[in-house]
């Protein structure tokens, strides 16, 4: 690792510190947990976001976030944040201060405030596109996987490796329309296909735990999630590919503004293409799922969360429980 003022940063101070930014988020979205309205969920989230970096001694950029500045009025994509602008070390940010707004409105799992940072220039500042990812847990050979190959290509090479029929293995895929010749391909060799109603991060990541029991992560979602889901795989160990997806010009331009060239648009980025050298990735439950449980109020006062913040170039995986007393939280 280089020795500059950021890594130093990234290395002593923020680790423990980007958990309670994502505290933040998450408590103050869990106050509309099930209560419909995906919009005030986000923005409670975003608000509470924003606050918590304004403590933080970083000098802070936005470059994956809550869409482009005329779209949205916090933590859009450029915005400074941290309360050392200009005097701090430069750190990139990656940021999605509710990832599953439509789950929290409707209580459902897997709703996770999250975020990864790594110094200036080490994050992919990916636009808000599709992207086709394919993700495998730890433990196997460099380049098991590769999205250029078909699914039952893909299934067969992590089945071989684990010793296990292709049959035999469970692949995670959002629940979409425009997965159904995925779902088709993939039920058609046996495999057992799992199926969520959003959060792919939490998705990618239920590839490197085994008690999910979910070996492969296959299909298609936003572009920033898989940067998001990329920097904990850096982390925690798993391969990644991911293609960018473009459905008309209007979205090519907008990887054009993000300095992404017209011959890469077919490329197929690898996790340190998407989240360079150290890298940090936190993220606390909002409703409970695989990763984390959700926000919990008790009847004492007091609030409960569950976080993990990981770094890449130590490996290091901290599972965080917070108590928090809501007389100063809410
Ligand atoms: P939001 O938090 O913005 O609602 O995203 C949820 C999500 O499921 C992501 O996890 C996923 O990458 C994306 O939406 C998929 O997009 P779509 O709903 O258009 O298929």
């Amino acid at each position: 690792m280089t020795d500059t003022a950021a890594s130093k940063v990234l290395d002593r101070v923020l680790v423990m510190e980007m958990v309670r930014v994502t505290e933040a988020a998450a408590i103050a979205a869990s106050r509309l947990i099930g209560r419909g309205d995906e919009k005030a969920a986000d923005h409670a989230a975003v608000e509470a976001m924003r606050k918590a970096f304004d403590e933080l001694t970083i000098d802070g950029t936005v470059v994956i976030g809550e869409g482009e500045r005329d779209e949205a009025p916090m933590l859009y994509i450029g915005e400074k944040v941290g309360g050392a602008q200009g005097t701090g070390p430069k750190i990139d940010i990656a940021l999605d201060p509710l990832e599953g707004t439509t789950i929290t409105a409707k209580a459902g799992p897997n709703a996770l405030a999250v975020l990864a940072c790594a110094e200036e220039g080490n994050l992919l500042n990916a636009p808000d596109v599709y992207m086709d990812k394919l993700a495998v847990g730890p433990g196997y050979p460099e380049g098991i996987i590769d999205l250029a190959k078909s699914p039952t290509e893909n299934v067969a090479a992590v089945a071989k490796v684990k010793g296990v029929q292709p049959s035999d293995i469970n692949v995670c895929v959002l629940d979409r329309p425009r997965h159904a010749d995925l779902i088709a391909e993939l039920r058609g060799i046996g495999c057992g296909v799992v199926l969520i109603g959003d959060g792919d991060v939490a998705g990618v990541i239920a590839v490197t735990d085994e008690d999910t029991t979910i070996d492969m992560y296959m299909g298609s979602g936003g572009a920033p999630e898989g940067v998001l889901a990329a920097a904990a795989l850096r982390c925690v160990g798993g391969q990644f590919n991911g293609r960018l997806l473009f459905r008309n010009d209007d979205e090519r331009a907008r990887a054009r503004k993000w300095g992404i060239e017209d011959r890469e648009f077919d490329r197929i980025y690898k996790l340190e293409e998407l989240a360079k050298g150290d890298c940090i990735f936190a993220a606390t439950g909002v409703t409970s799922g695989s990763l984390l449980d959700g926000v919990k109020r008790l009847r004492n006062g007091t609030m409960t969360t569950d976080s993990v913040v990981m770094r890449a170039s130590s490996g290091t995986v901290r599972w965080i429980k917070g108590e928090h007393r809501a007389a100063f939280k809410d």
